[in-house]
């Protein structure tokens, strides 16, 4: 006989069977539990690689929490995680501070960001992380269930680029996460925004709005704007799409530094345009995102977090 996975005779493992719903069926529940303490939920993705998710994410966390909301940063670019390289963020996760069962303290940033990321948990930072989907999904959600992100006004979450296990995961496991669109201004990259933008419509996820990256480059030595990739694409994509356009970044080759050294752009203090344009990103942001939800503990109260009224004590979402 079968167990209670839903496959009945044809369960091949039912005396673990059981023992992995009621695994899983906890999983949801703390998953449930730490979502249900954070108010919002941010999903930073693109189409194409390299566009500059990780600077839009890291700079708009450190943003928020420069501005006194406590935010989460996490890095779900499970095969190329740069989040701790941009915050120079060197810890190492001590194996006491997983031992009983108790939740794992994300790395600190300053006061008001906590950071997580795979490197975190890495012996070797340089080992390649060869895994398939099921790893990776199971490591997004202890990214969740497992640490200790307490009451957050703000989680932003960096995805690898594309439509593949790492936002599919976010977007199953984060019901009400939103996402923002990053793109640079040509047209190859603005085809692949376009499939972005028709993922989120297929997994019901709300688009926050368009960032437009890499769109002209000042000189330093006379400020003139050059217009390597073109420049409003993204602008006019996200107007023939009906959403938000939240600003273009310039080109500015202190943010590669600052990205290479772990010295955000931002905290450089800086008054160039680049600046001005992430500052003007993140209030946008706060304003689409303001006022505030109030925490809402519904979900709680309707089943292990699925956005169903399922039995959490069988749902296998
Ligand atoms: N506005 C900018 N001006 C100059 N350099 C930038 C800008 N935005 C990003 N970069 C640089 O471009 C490179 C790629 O950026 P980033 O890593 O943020 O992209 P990504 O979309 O996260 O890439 P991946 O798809 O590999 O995760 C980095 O070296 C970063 O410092
Ligand atoms: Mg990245
Ligand atoms: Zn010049």
């Amino acid at each position: 006989m079968g167990s209670s996975c839903g496959k009945g005779s044809s369960c091949k493992s039912s005396s673990t069977c059981g023992s992995a719903d009621a695994a899983m069926a906890k999983q949801n529940m703390a998953i449930n539990t730490s979502l249900g303490k954070i108010k919002n939920k941010i999903l930073v993705m693109s189409g194409k690689g390299g566009v500059g998710k990780s600077t839009v994410s890291t700079n708009l966390a450190l943003g928020l929490a420069n501005k006194g909301y406590k935010v989460g940063l996490m890095d779900v670019d499970l095969h190329g995680p740069d989040i701790c390289r941009m915050l120079n963020l060197t810890e190492k996760l001590q194996a006491r501070q997983t031992e009983a069962g108790g939740l794992v303290p994300p790395m600190q940033y300053g006061e008001n960001l906590k950071v997580i990321s795979l490197e975190y948990m890495m012996e070797d930072r340089d080992d390649p992380i060869i895994w398939r989907g099921p790893l990776k999904v199971q490591a997004i959600r202890q990214f969740i269930a497992d640490m200790d992100w307490g009451d957050l006004d703000y989680l932003v979450i960096d995805a690898p680029p594309g439509t593949g296990d790492e936002p599919l995961t976010v977007a199953q496991t984060i019901k009400d996460a939103q996402a923002i669109v990053v793109t640079t201004p040509q047209e190859v990259a603005l085809a692949d925004v376009r499939k972005s933008l028709n993922f989120c419509k297929h997994v019901k996820m709300n688009v926050i709005g368009m960032v437009e990256n890499m769109s002209g480059f000042i000189c330093p030595h006379c400020d003139h704007n050059v217009e390597i990739f073109k420049t409003g694409g993204g602008e006019k994509t996200a107007k023939d799409f009906g959403i938000r356009f939240l600003g273009k970044v310039p080109i500015d080759p202190r943010v590669v530094v600052g990205g290479d050294d772990g010295t955000p752009y931002l905290s450089s203090g800086a008054e160039s345009p680049a600046v001005k344009a992430f500052a003007e990103i993140i209030s946008n942001v706060e304003k689409v995102l303001a006022p505030l939800k109030p925490l809402s503990l519904s979900s709680a109260d309707s089943g292990c977090g699925c956005g169903s009224t399922c039995n959490p004590s069988t749902c296998t979402c």
